[in-house]
């Protein structure tokens, strides 16, 4: 299985077009420690010219143009991307669908619910879903959205999409609203996880023993926008658990065994984004490296 990282970023990317948070500073002045990153997406291969992209960012057309692999090939029109397998509504996640239209047949995968948003918002029509049919996905029943892969969703602990928040939201439910997907092809098992309110033991066990692992890494600490002066929100209002800390993601996944672990959906704000500092060497020490744009493995 051949995996590529197309966007390592949380929603906005680093910069983020209005911010002047610290870690934002850095990249708008250019300074190397922070490699500008695009809104989060991953794709998947096991075989030739056919790959499935897990979730389609608001910059899919930049990742595309970034990663040879993507583009079309062979007569007037083509593409590689058979399939999108959504994780959740967030716009980071669906935005890039729009970039899709242009009458190329590829599948859209996701739950009832996730597929519901994108079939009540009329601008989706766009990709017509007679050349881009929905196919909503059961947990635990596997699907193969392209030769030589298999995917699996399973429930993780989350919340609607912002846009979609209103009073009876709850976070951390276990509904079709946020799924993790695990990817097999070959005997080999990739988990993606980009949002995640809390680990479960159910979550804990999809984990263990993957070859490679995705996992939310939006936030370092969970009060950092709000100490960056730049939001007011916590991680945890937000669905998302934090990188530190005794109720962080590398302290509750500490003994969960997986040969590889990537922190990916990575706030502008989150200070592991800086090459050399204490929070990059803190999650590094810890086992973890943090996603970059055009990232590679091999499984
Ligand atoms: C999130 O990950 O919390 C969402 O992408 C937020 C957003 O839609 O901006
Ligand atoms: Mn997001
Ligand atoms: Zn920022």
């Amino acid at each position: 299985m051949q995996v590529i990282v197309l966007g390592s970023a949380a929603g906005g990317g680093v910069p983020q077009w209005n911010c002047r948070c610290p870690v934002c500073r850095l990249a708008w002045s250019g300074d190397p420690r922070v490699e500008p990153r695009t809104q989060s997406s991953i794709a998947v291969s096991a075989g030739e010219h056919a790959w499935v992209l897990l979730n389609a960012s608001p910059d899919l057309r930049a990742q595309i143009a970034a990663t040879p692999a993507l583009q079309p090939k062979f007569g007037e029109r083509d593409s590689p991307i058979r399939a999108v397998v959504l994780t959740n509504g967030d716009v980071d996640h669906i935005a890039g669908l729009l970039s899709l239209r242009e009458s190329q047949p590829f599948d859209i995968y996701g739950t009832q619910d996730t597929l519901g948003l994108i079939r009540e918002n009329q601008v989706f029509d766009v990709v017509a879903p007679t050349l881009a049919p929905r196919r909503p996905a059961a947990f635990g029943v596997p699907f193969h959205p392209a030769p030589g892969l298999e995917m699996e969703f399973f429930t993780v602990p989350g919340k609607v999409p912002l846009w979609r928040e209103d009073a009876g939201l709850v976070i951390g439910e276990e509904t079709g609203s946020t799924v993790g997907v695990t990817i097999t092809a070959n005997g080999r098992r990739l988990v993606y996880v980009p949002g995640c309110a809390a680990v479960t033991p159910a979550l804990r066990e999809r984990i263990a023993g993957a070859d490679l692992l995705f996992f939310d890494g939006t936030l370092y600490r969970d009060d950092e926008m709000i100490a960056a002066g730049v939001g007011t929100k916590t991680g945890a209002r937000m669905g998302h658990l934090s990188m530190s800390g005794m109720e962080g993601t590398m302290a509750l996944l500490k003994d969960v065994p997986v040969a590889r672990r990537v922190f990916i959906h990575i706030n502008n704000t989150n200070p592991a984004l800086i090459d050399g500092s204490d929070e990059r060497r803190a999650v590094e020490a810890a086992g973890w490296a943090v996603a970059r744009d055009g990232m590679e493995f091999s499984l």
